[in-house]
Formats: C-alpha cells, sequence, structure tokens
C-alpha cells in the first residue's frame, strides 16, 4: 500500500446553483477493513447532478460533494479485502449499497451525491462489495461514464422482458442515457429509432449506425412516424426520459404489450400516465432507478464482448469542472461530458 495523501481536493455545493460549487480541501483517512480507498481519474456529469446544484432535487442532503459517476484506481485496500489490490482499475456502483436485487429504501440512501457525498473528489473510500472491474478496452475517462446512464439503459433493456434481436427499441432525445440505450440496443441486435432536436446530432447517431432518426422539432407528431416506421406495429421499448411531456406520445409509439421505461423528466410538463391507453394496449410502465452492481458486471461483459466505446462529447479539467456543468446545461453534447480529475 502506497502512501496516501492526508488532504485532498473536493467540490462542495454551496448554495443553489452550479457557479456556487467550491473547490475545498479535506482529509482523507485510510481506508476501514472493508473498504478499498480510489484515486478518481474522471468523473462524469448526468442531468441529476444539474439538479442537485441547483438545490432541485428532491433526495439530497444539502451541501455535498456531487456527482455519482466516477473511474480510478485502487490505491489502498483494507485488512479484510481479498478481492482487489492495488493499481485494480474500478468504478463504483451509483448506489453503494445496490449489490444485487431489488432497488430499497436502504439502497437509495446510498446513491453518490445525492442521498451521501459523492465523488467529485482526488480520492474515495468505498466498501470493496460497491466496486466493479473497468474493461480493459475503456479509459478511465469513458468508464467514467458508466455507472448511471449506462446501466440505467442496460437496465431498462435487459430488465423483466429482456431486448431481443429484431425488436424495435424507441430512444428519446441524444443525451447520455438515450446514447448508450442505442448502443446497447444496435450491439444486441436491435433496431434502433432516436428522436432529437437537431439534425447535427441526429448525424453523429447515424454515424452509431442508428437506422432511423426523427427531428422532434420539425415532426412534432413523431410517434406516428415511429409507427410507420414500424410497419403500424409499433415499438417493443421506449427509453423515457422526456416525462409527462412526451409519456402520451411515447405511449401511442409502444406496442401492444410493449414496455415503456419510465426514466426522466427533461421535457418537463405535467400529465400523467394515460391510463386507458395503458390498459386498452397492455402497456408496461416501468419506473427506473439505475442498477445493481450485478447489473453492472453483466453490462461489463457486453461492452467488452462488443467493443463498445461510450460516446464523449467534451472532457473537462477538474478546476474547470463549473464549465462542464454549463456545458451539459446547455444541451449542447452528445452523450456524455466528462471532467478530468487526474492525468496520473
Ligand atoms: N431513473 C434513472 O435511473 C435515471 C438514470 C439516469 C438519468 N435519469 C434521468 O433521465 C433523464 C436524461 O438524463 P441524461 O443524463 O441522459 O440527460 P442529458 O445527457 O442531459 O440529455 C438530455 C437530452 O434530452 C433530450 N431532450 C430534451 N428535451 C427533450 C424533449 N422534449 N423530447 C425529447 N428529448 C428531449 C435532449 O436531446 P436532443 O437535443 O437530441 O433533443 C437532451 O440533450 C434525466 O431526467 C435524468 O434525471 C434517470
Amino acid at each position: 500500500m502506497g502512501k496516501l495523501p492526508q488532504t485532498i481536493r473536493e467540490y462542495k455545493t454551496r448554495g443553489d446553483k452550479p457557479q456556487n460549487l467550491r473547490l475545498e480541501q479535506a482529509s482523507l483517512s485510510p481506508p476501514r477493513a472493508s473498504e478499498v480507498t480510489v484515486k478518481i481519474r474522471a468523473v462524469s456529469l448526468q442531468y441529476r447532478d444539474l439538479l442537485v446544484a441547483h438545490g432541485r432535487y428532491a433526495g439530497a442532503i444539502g451541501d455535498l460533494v456531487p456527482c455519482s459517476d466516477c473511474a480510478g484506481e485502487i490505491v489502498a485496500v483494507g485488512a479484510d479485502v481479498k478481492r482487489w489490490k492495488v493499481g485494480d482499475r474500478v468504478c463504483p456502483n451509483f448506489a453503494l449499497d445496490h449489490v444485487c436485487g431489488d432497488v430499497t429504501e436502504e439502497t437509495k440512501a446510498t446513491a453518490l451525491g445525492g442521498n451521501i457525498d459523492g465523488v467529485l473528489r482526488e480520492y474515495i473510500n468505498v466498501p470493496a462489495y460497491s466496486i466493479v472491474r473497468i474493461p480493459d478496452h475503456l479509459s478511465y475517462e469513458e468508464a467514467s461514464t458508466l455507472p448511471c446512464a449506462a446501466l440505467t439503459a442496460y437496465s431498462a433493456l435487459m430488465g423483466p422482458r429482456p431486448l431481443k434481436g429484431g425488436d424495435y427499441v424507441l430512444a428519446l432525445g441524444t443525451g447520455g442515457v438515450s446514447t448508450f440505450a442505442a448502443q446497447i440496443a444496435l450491439a444486441s441486435g436491435a433496431n434502433v429509432i432516436v428522436t432529437s432536436s437537431s439534425d447535427e446530432k441526429m448525424e453523429v447517431a447515424r454515424k452509431m449506425g442508428v437506422q432511423h432518426r426523427i427531428n422532434y422539432e420539425k415532426t412534432p407528431n413523431w410517434d406516428e412516424e415511429v409507427r410507420k416506421i414500424t410497419g403500424g406495429r409499433g415499438v417493443d421499448h421506449v427509453i423515457e426520459v422526456g416525462g409527462p411531456n412526451t409519456i402520451q406520445k411515447s405511449s401511442r409509439a409502444v406496442k401492444d404489450s410493449g414496455w415503456v421505461h419510465i426514466i426522466g423528466f427533461v421535457a418537463g410538463g405535467e400529465q400523467g400516465i394515460p391510463v386507458e391507453t395503458a390498459v386498452w394496449n397492455a402497456i408496461t410502465f416501468r419506473g427506473m432507478l439505475v442498477g445493481s452492481v450485478m447489473q453492472f458486471e453483466d453490462m461489463n461483459r457486453l461492452l467488452a464482448a462488443r467493443n463498445i466505446h461510450p460516446v464523449i462529447d467534451k472532457v473537462f479539467t477538474f478546476e474547470h469542472a463549473i464549465n462542464a456543468y454549463t456545458y451539459l446545461e446547455s444541451q449542447k453534447h452528445v452523450g456524455k461530458v466528462v471532467i478530468q480529475v487526474s492525468k496520473d
């Protein structure tokens, strides 16, 4: 075990906007017997991190170290840890105690960067059971994008009715979750339809191999277009990140007995789930909350087997982390926005 620094740098939310984030000094304790110390190399941002920084995230504990998603290298191992060693490349899971099975109150209480302090810092101590090995083909920047966005897309598509080759998947927008959903679906032999506000962003999707693209600004009735693309049948799975303002159309775009995975609410609005459509078309609406360590390991096997590289739009330095927040908020990105915490 190398010598650990006694003080580290970490960001703290201070107030109610990303511009108020402060880079501060904190102390680092040695890992407890069941923990490892991870030197964080990269952090990726989520839409959730914007909500936390704006003071609009319901579960947040007040001023805290933000962000849930990181990748790094183990630099110290607690006395009882057998499975990991110094030098291993790892990611902590989004909710540290969600090792397997269903989401519970207890697992939710361990969600990084919201319910407990997060990862926008140079080092972190985490339980050894909370981490997964980074696939060899991924850099730290790429791996930092996996814990929330990628795992949410994976656990949606590989949930109770797993995706089959030849299925149709509809992903709304070209943000982090939807771009991973498109990649995972394509790698699994599905047909993918992506909607976006921007033709330029859809060009990125086309280059990824996405077969069908709909500009939802130019085609406001995109649900009808989805029906046409699928020969009137509708899609098997919807990656629903829009929320109330898109759920009605998502419900009309999904096939009878299809699945609408309710993931986010970037489009705003107040409409509810269309109950009559749900009943008559036997649609399953499934609320989603990221995934477990076990699902993370399953996903990493798929990423490695199909050589999937996350789509990273831009990388910011640790010192310019606030600019990364501003960039994410502008919604100019496709895929993920990353903060490099340390090069070596
Ligand atoms: N439940 C969970 O476990 C979980 C996990 C991760 C994320 N989330 C949630 O999922 C949502 C997406 O997260 P993210 O990290 O992927 O966000 P993100 O990277 O910020 O992406 C947001 C994208 O949504 C698209 N969008 C915005 N308004 C839209 C509209 N009216 N219709 C369709 N698309 C629209 C935009 O793409 P275009 O510019 O291409 O239109 C935008 O870039 C957020 O609400 C987040 O909180 C939930």
